[in-house]
This record gives structure tokens, C-alpha cells and sequence, in this order.
């Protein structure tokens, strides 16, 4: 056993040990006797897909992990439920999720090869299930415990502990001590509900909410109805309505890029775009002609000027809205897209641009979520409008010692939970004493870089302050933990690997392949991703095509049988038809009535 990678020897907490540094070996850290001691206890406050990745990455580097949960299950999110948690995000019940399963898996569990590409929230669940039972991590879980409190504890400076007091359903509440702290909450939880931006809206006479509160299309069947916000909640819930409501009115102050799922030849659109190959050339290229590139393509499938939906801003602006169905509801006229809303008159509804729209039964606000950590003392993490300084969106520069992690507050142009993953396996390092935080300018100089970079590319948004590419920032984090796939030297050992690592999807398994929490699967997982892509899709025995190459070729046996059968039947007067080749010609018409001219 490597005391440093973290011998497991679960201990009473309360256990205090004195070792005098004269007894440890020299190449011994105090950190790393303590390891061998006693696992440090690190509070998981959470159960959703950010704390599952939490208490696995806790586990395998024999740390203690205690998830806090509120609800009674895990899941997060995307566990449905028609009346929502307090506490908790609330998702419809059509939602499907639009990050494909071999981009948003965890690392070293992929989804089984028959689930759907893009699956239904259900499935999710199902595969977040099978990956708690087959990791065990549902015994580390207090279900149904909120956190109230995390405070640091008076020897802060040199122990890193915190206090957590916690409540549960019955109301009894608890302290304990916890060597760090994960904080694994998530950002779509709480709405953001601008009304103050919409006057009138205190006496529309129809019934207005937030898309948190929206679950089915039912009840609206023949209504009218106004959708605000064209993020993807606003998409889908438009969408969705469109097919129940008399009409569906979407009104953007900005309009969109319209992405979607199934991209060229239906294969999943973000497996095209997260290739590390396509990265690095766009990378070398002009911004402005990555944009010019993008936006002809998105163009081609459908003109956004024309449908009403073409932003000032350029595609890598924003962040992407993903809607296969809303052109076609668009050309349909089931969906109409309009300005931003002025104000509310009645049940009446007038736009910016002066058109009125009437008997307005329902306006969902889709205008996004707000996130604050409500059981910390705002100036150990301050948030100002969705702002946080965190650094690489996790520490807190600001802490003496390096503690406390936030998990998955970020909003990456991909799936989140590999990214939380990655967060984890570095933050549970960084708290063993294994990987070291740099000191608090750089850490700052880093965060201010972060935030002007993210000012210059995006529209100034409260729902653009936590965006990240999926790519550079996995391998930013990758490279801190000692994961990073290295092309180059995969080049040399395994061309075959090294080739779907550049040119293929960047699926998490390309940070198994070596270094800490290496798993062995990770290459076959890489070799296979695309048979379980097509796995799902083969649900039907498709004939083959009749093409023209195959009745070419048949033409083409058929004449060659045909010529030898001549030439076995004149064998006998083989000098005759030296002589005379044309008589082999009329052997062979008498055999097969082919199209065979002399000319
Ligand atoms: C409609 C919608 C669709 C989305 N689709 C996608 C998608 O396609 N792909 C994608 O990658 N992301 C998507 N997201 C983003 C989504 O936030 C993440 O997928 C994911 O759910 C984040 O997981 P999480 O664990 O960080 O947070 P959550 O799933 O929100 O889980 C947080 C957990 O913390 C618990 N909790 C909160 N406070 C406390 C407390 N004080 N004490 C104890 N427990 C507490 C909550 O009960 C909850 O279980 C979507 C978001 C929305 C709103
Ligand atoms: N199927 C899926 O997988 C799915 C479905 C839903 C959501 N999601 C994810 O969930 C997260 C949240 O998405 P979301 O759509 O709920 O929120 P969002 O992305 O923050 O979008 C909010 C929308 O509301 C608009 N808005 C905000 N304030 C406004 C105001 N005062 N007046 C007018 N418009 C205003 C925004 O416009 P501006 O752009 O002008 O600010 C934007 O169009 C995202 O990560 C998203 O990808 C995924």
C-alpha cells in the first residue's frame, strides 16, 4: 500500500495522533501519514450528478466522503417530479437531454450500448442508478439532510476544517467536522424572474410562471400562449406547446443560432464538434472566419434572417440553443417568433415593435436561473448577478487553505458531467496534499484573465458568467491532475488509439488512458464508442440498395459466362473462329438475349 495514493483506514474521527516529524521517513509528508492514519472526511453537499462524481472520486483516493442529500434520492435534476422540491431543480416531463451519451458520460462507466443517444430524462436516471450501485455509492448518502451551515472553524488557518450543521426531515440538527468540503448544489435551480423588466405583468389577466414550474403541454390545449427567452428551455417548451396551443408566440430580445442534434449523416452533432483535430484548426483560424464558417453552415439548413431568429451577434457569442423541431414549427406557423415583450395589457401582449397579440391565456418565462450558496458566509464565495471568482471556477482564491471545492458550477459547451468529474479528481487530490493550488495573485491573475476573455467573446449575459469549452477545459484540468492525453506520445506506442484520440469525438475516456485513476477499459472504450452510437439505431434490417454497381456487375458476370459457354461450344472449330470472330458474337445472342452491339 502507497500511504501517498491513500491507504483507506477508516479511524474515529475525533482521533488525534502526535507524531513528531523526527520519526517520519524523509521522503514521508505529514499529509501522507495521516493518510495512512486516517482518511480525511470530506463533506459532499449534494446527491445530483456533481455529488455522485464527488464521492466515487473520494473513494478511489481513500477519502471519507459524507453526501449531504435534501431529497430523498439522487439524481439531481433529472429526477422528474410533477410537484418540485424546494430545494431542488424541476425539469419537464418531455425533457431530453441534448448532450449525446458517449460525450456526457462518466470516464470510466460508459452508458450500456442499447440506451439511446440522446436519452429521455428516465434513462438518465436508470444510468445514474447503475453507475451508484456498481461504484456503491448510495451507502455514503444521508437522504433527506439539508445543509444549513458551512463555517470554517477557528484553527481554520492550519487545520482547513469546517463545520457543517446539518438538518434532517424531522428537524434534528447536527454539527460535525469535516476536513473539506464539496460544494455540489448545481446553477439551475433557482429562477431568475426579471418581472420588474415587464410592465403590466402584475395585472395580466392569464396565468404566468417560470419554465422550472412547466411540466406537460396538456392543460393549454387551444390557448394562447407567449414563451419569453429562446435558451433552450424556451426552445423546447415552445415546441412543445405548439403542437397542443392555438398559438405559440416566442419572443427574444436578442434572437439565436439555432443548433442541433442529429448532425451530418444523423450522426450526434456534438461527436462532429468536440474533436480535438477540429479544435486546434479552428484555433489557428480567424475568429471571425470560425463564426463566418459556423453561422453558413447553420444558415444552409435553414435562413435565420427569414425565420425571424438571426442575432446581432455571432454563433460563438452565446451559448447554443439546440432545436431540431423549432424550424419546422416556425414554417408551420405554429410557433411565431417575436421581439422582446413591452408590456402586458390585460390579456393582451405588446411587443417592442408595436404589434399586439390577444387572448393570451399563458406566458412561461423562460429567462433562466440565479445560484447562491445560502449555507456560507457570502464573503467566503461572493456572487453578484451569476458572478463568482472562483479559480479554473472552483477554489476560492481567497481561503488559506485550499478546502473547499465547488463542483459542476459551470456551463460547458458539452456535458457537464464529465467536467464535474474532472473537477473531482483533481479537487480530492488537491485535498490529499497531492497536487498543490499556486499562490493567491496567480490564482486571481488567472480568474481575471478568464473573465475578460469570456467578456470579449460572449454577449454580456447573466447566463454567460461560468461558460467553459469543453476541450481546453478538460485538458486544463487534466493536465493538473496528470491525465492528459499525450498525441504525441501515443503516436509512437498506439497510432490506432492516437488517431481517434485527435481526429475522433473527445469522449472522457480519453482521460483514463494513464496517469492517476488510469482504468483499463479506456481504450476499447475509445475503439468502440462508435458501436454503441450505432447500437441503438439498428432496430430494422435495411436491404441492401439496388445500385447501378451491382447491375453493372451482374451484366458484366452474366457476359463473361455467356462468352466462355460460347467458346466451350466451338471448341471444335476453334480455327474457324479465329478466322471468323463474328460468328462467336452470334453463338453468344443465341445464348443470352444481351444487349450486345458490334459497333
Ligand atoms: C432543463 C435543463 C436541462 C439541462 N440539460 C442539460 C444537458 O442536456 N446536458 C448537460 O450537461 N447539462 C444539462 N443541464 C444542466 C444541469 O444543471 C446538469 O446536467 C446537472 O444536473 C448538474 O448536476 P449537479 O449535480 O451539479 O446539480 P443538480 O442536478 O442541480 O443537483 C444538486 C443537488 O443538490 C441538492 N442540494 C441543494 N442544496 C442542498 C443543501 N443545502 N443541502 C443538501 N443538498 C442540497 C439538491 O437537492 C440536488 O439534488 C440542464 C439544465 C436544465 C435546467
Ligand atoms: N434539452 C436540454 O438539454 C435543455 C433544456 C433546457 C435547458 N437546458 C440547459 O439548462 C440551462 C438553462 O437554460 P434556460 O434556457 O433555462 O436558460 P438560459 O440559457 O439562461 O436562457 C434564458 C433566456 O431568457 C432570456 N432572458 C433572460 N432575462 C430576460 C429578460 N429580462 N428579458 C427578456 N429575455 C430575458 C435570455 O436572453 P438573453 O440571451 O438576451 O440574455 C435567454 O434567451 C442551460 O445550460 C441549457 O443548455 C437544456
Amino acid at each position: 500500500m502507497n500511504p501517498c495514493t491513500g491507504g483507506v483506514m477508516k479511524s474515529s474521527y475525533y482521533f488525534e495522533v502526535i507524531i513528531s516529524h523526527d520519526f517520519l521517513p524523509h521522503c514521508f509528508t505529514l499529509d501522507c501519514w495521516f493518510g495512512i492514519i486516517m482518511a480525511k472526511r470530506i463533506a459532499v453537499i449534494g446527491g445530483g450528478t456533481s455529488g455522485l462524481a464527488c464521492i466515487k472520486c473520494c473513494l478511489d483516493e481513500g477519502l471519507e466522503p459524507v453526501c449531504f442529500e435534501t431529497s430523498d434520492d439522487i439524481g439531481g435534476l433529472w429526477r422528474f417530479k410533477e410537484n418540485p422540491d424546494p430545494d431542488r431543480a424541476s425539469i419537464y416531463y418531455s425533457l431530453i437531454i441534448n448532450t449525446s451519451k458517449e460525450m456526457m458520460c462518466y470516464s470510466d462507466f460508459p452508458i450500456p450500448a442499447h440506451f439511446p443517444n440522446y436519452m429521455h430524462h428516465s434513462l438518465i436516471m436508470d444510468y445514474f442508478r447503475m453507475y451508484a450501485d456498481h461504484f456503491q455509492l448510495k451507502q455514503h448518502i444521508r437522504f433527506q439532510t439539508k445543509v444549513l451551515r458551512v463555517t470554517p472553524r477557528p484553527d481554520f488557518s492550519h487545520s482547513g476544517q469546517w463545520d457543517v450543521e446539518t438538518e434532517s426531515k424531522d428537524g434534528r440538527r447536527e454539527k460535525q467536522v469535516f476536513d473539506a468540503v464539496m460544494v455540489c448544489t448545481g446553477h439551475h435551480c433557482h429562477p431568475h424572474l426579471p418581472l420588474q423588466d415587464f410592465p403590466g405583468i402584475d395585472m395580466f389577466k392569464g396565468k404566468f410562471f417560470h419554465s422550472r414550474d412547466y411540466k406537460n403541454p396538456e392543460e393549454w390545449r387551444g390557448k394562447g400562449v407567449v414563451v419569453i427567452g429562446i435558451g433552450n428551455s424556451g426552445g423546447d417548451i415552445a415546441v412543445e406547446l405548439s403542437r397542443m396551443a392555438k398559438q405559440v408566440y416566442l419572443s427574444t430580445r436578442r434572437g439565436s443560432w439555432m443548433l442541433n442534434r442529429v448532425g451530418d449523416k444523423g450522426v450526434p452533432s456534438d461527436m462532429i464538434f468536440n474533436k480535438r483535430a477540429l479544435k486546434w484548426f479552428l484555433g489557428w483560424l480567424p475568429v471571425g472566419f470560425s463564426n463566418s464558417w459556423r453561422e453558413k453552415q447553420l444558415n444552409k439548413r435553414f435562413d435565420h434572417k427569414l425565420y425571424g431568429l438571426q442575432p446581432a451577434h455571432r454563433v460563438f457569442s452565446q451559448h447554443p440553443t439546440i432545436s431540431d423541431d423549432l424550424p419546422n414549427r416556425i414554417l408551420s406557423g405554429t410557433v411565431s417568433v417575436k421581439p422582446n415583450v413591452q408590456e402586458f395589457r390585460g390579456s393582451s401582449v405588446v411587443f417592442e415593435d408595436g404589434t399586439v397579440e390577444d387572448d393570451i391565456d399563458l406566458v412561461v418565462f423562460a429567462t433562466g436561473y440565479t445560484f447562491s450558496f445560502p449555507f456560507l458566509s457570502s464573503h467566503v464565495i461572493p456572487v453578484s448577478k451569476n458572478k463568482v471568482s472562483l479559480y479554473k471556477y472552483i477554489y476560492p482564491p481567497g481561503l488559506e487553505r485550499p478546502t473547499l471545492a465547488v463542483i459542476g458550477l459551470i456551463q460547458p459547451l458539452g456535458a457537464i458531467m464529465p467536467v464535474s468529474e474532472m473537477q473531482a479528481r483533481w479537487a480530492t487530490r488537491v485535498f490529499k496534499g497531492l497536487c498543490k493550488l499556486p499562490p493567491i495573485s496567480a490564482m486571481t491573475k488567472d480568474i481575471k484573465a478568464k473573465e475578460q476573455a469570456m467578456a470579449q467573446r460572449y454577449v454580456a449575459a447573466q447566463r454567460h458568467t461560468v461558460q467553459v469549452d469543453y476541450i481546453p477545459y478538460m485538458d486544463e484540468l487534466a493536465k493538473q491532475v496528470g491525465v492528459r492525453p499525450s498525441i504525441l506520445k501515443l503516436l509512437v506506442t498506439d497510432p490506432r488509439l492516437a488517431l481517434n484520440v485527435m481526429f475522433g469525438p473527445c469522449t472522457p475516456y480519453q482521460f483514463r488512458l494513464h496517469g492517476p485513476g488510469q482504468w483499463e477499459g479506456a481504450r476499447q472504450a475509445i475503439l468502440t464508442q462508435w458501436d454503441r452510437v450505432n447500437e441503438p439505431l439498428r432496430t430494422r434490417c435495411t436491404p441492401e440498395p439496388q445500385s447501378q454497381r451491382s447491375s453493372h456487375s451482374l451484366i458484366f458476370s452474366v457476359s463473361v459466362a455467356a462468352l466462355l459457354s460460347a467458346l466451350y461450344y466451338s471448341r471444335a472449330s476453334l480455327h474457324t473462329l479465329i478466322a471468323d470472330p463474328s460468328s462467336l458474337l452470334d453463338k453468344i445472342r443465341a445464348l443470352v438475349p444481351l444487349p450486345l452491339t458490334t459497333q
